[in-house]
């Protein structure tokens, strides 16, 4: 079972195209990472995915049922979790505080916690601590903390590693993995490819709104620096 499938997705922002027949899956308990430089389209992708920004054509299946039009919030109830760009926490309120808010699914507070301390032990000692004053690591824990508060079956995530340094990456697509051995679907959207070709079962380049390459991780590592290159 796919947990996402694109088919012949195509979008844009009023009149400029910017996703061209786009075909992805995700399949159930895979890492899928989308690589392609800026601009690319990547974050639109993601968007279209998650019920935020409707394709101009195309389908979007989600456990295999076709979810065109569906609210994103409706989608996030059937399982779907965008963590965005920038990351989505709530810089003004204190780690405990961005967590609470995840129990409007139902699920308790000291739920939410153990499950968030267990997986991420530096947000427990941080637990008082206004968000926005967390390193970018740590704002990026406790924005996978908070998606992962609502056991997503499918984790879209834009940019995990952005402005964060290498080893905190590492550390941070460590979690990922484990994530997805858990059975979680995971989409990951990345400028540059190095610690996410590590953990992915598949891979594809997008470049100008268009994939042009895909395949298994390590069969992509040229065709990279290509279409970096603009070759
Ligand atoms: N809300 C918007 N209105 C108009 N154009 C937009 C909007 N959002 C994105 N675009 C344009 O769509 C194209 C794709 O943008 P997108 O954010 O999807 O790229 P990206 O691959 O995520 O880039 P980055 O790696 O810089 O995050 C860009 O040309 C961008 O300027
Ligand atoms: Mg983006």
């Amino acid at each position: 079972m796919n947990s996402l499938e694109l088919r012949g997705i195509s979008a844009a922002y009023d009149r400029i195209d910017v996703l061209f027949d786009i075909d992805l899956v995700v399949p159930e308990g895979n890492v899928v990472a989308l690589l392609g430089p800026n601009g690319a389209g990547k974050s639109t992708l993601l968007r279209v995915a998650a019920g935020l920004h409707g394709p101009a054509s195309g389908d979007v299946l989600v456990a295999g049922r076709r979810v065109n039009g569906v609210p994103p919030e409706e989608l996030a109830r059937r399982g779907m979790c965008l963590i965005p760009e920038g990351r989505g926490i709530f810089p003004n309120l204190t780690v405990r505080e961005n967590l609470r808010m995840m129990t409007f699914t139902g699920t308790k507070l000291s739920d939410v916690e153990e499950r968030s301390f267990i997986r991420f032990p530096r947000l427990k000692e941080r637990i008082g601590q206004t968000a926005g004053t967390l390193s970018g690591g740590e704002q990026q824990m406790l924005a996978m903390a908070r998606g992962l508060a609502t056991d997503p079956a499918l984790l879209l995530l834009d940019e995990l590693s952005m402005g964060l340094a290498p080893i905190i990456v590492e550390e941070l697509y460590e979690i990922v993995a484990q994530v997805a051995r858990e059975g979680v679907s995971i989409l990951v959207v990345e400028q540059f490819a190095s610690t996410v070709l590590g953990v992915a079962d598949y891979a594809a380049i997008l470049v100008q709104g268009r994939i042009v390459r895909a395949g298994q991780p390590h069969e992509l590592a040229e065709d990279l620096s290509k279409a970096y290159l603009g070759a």
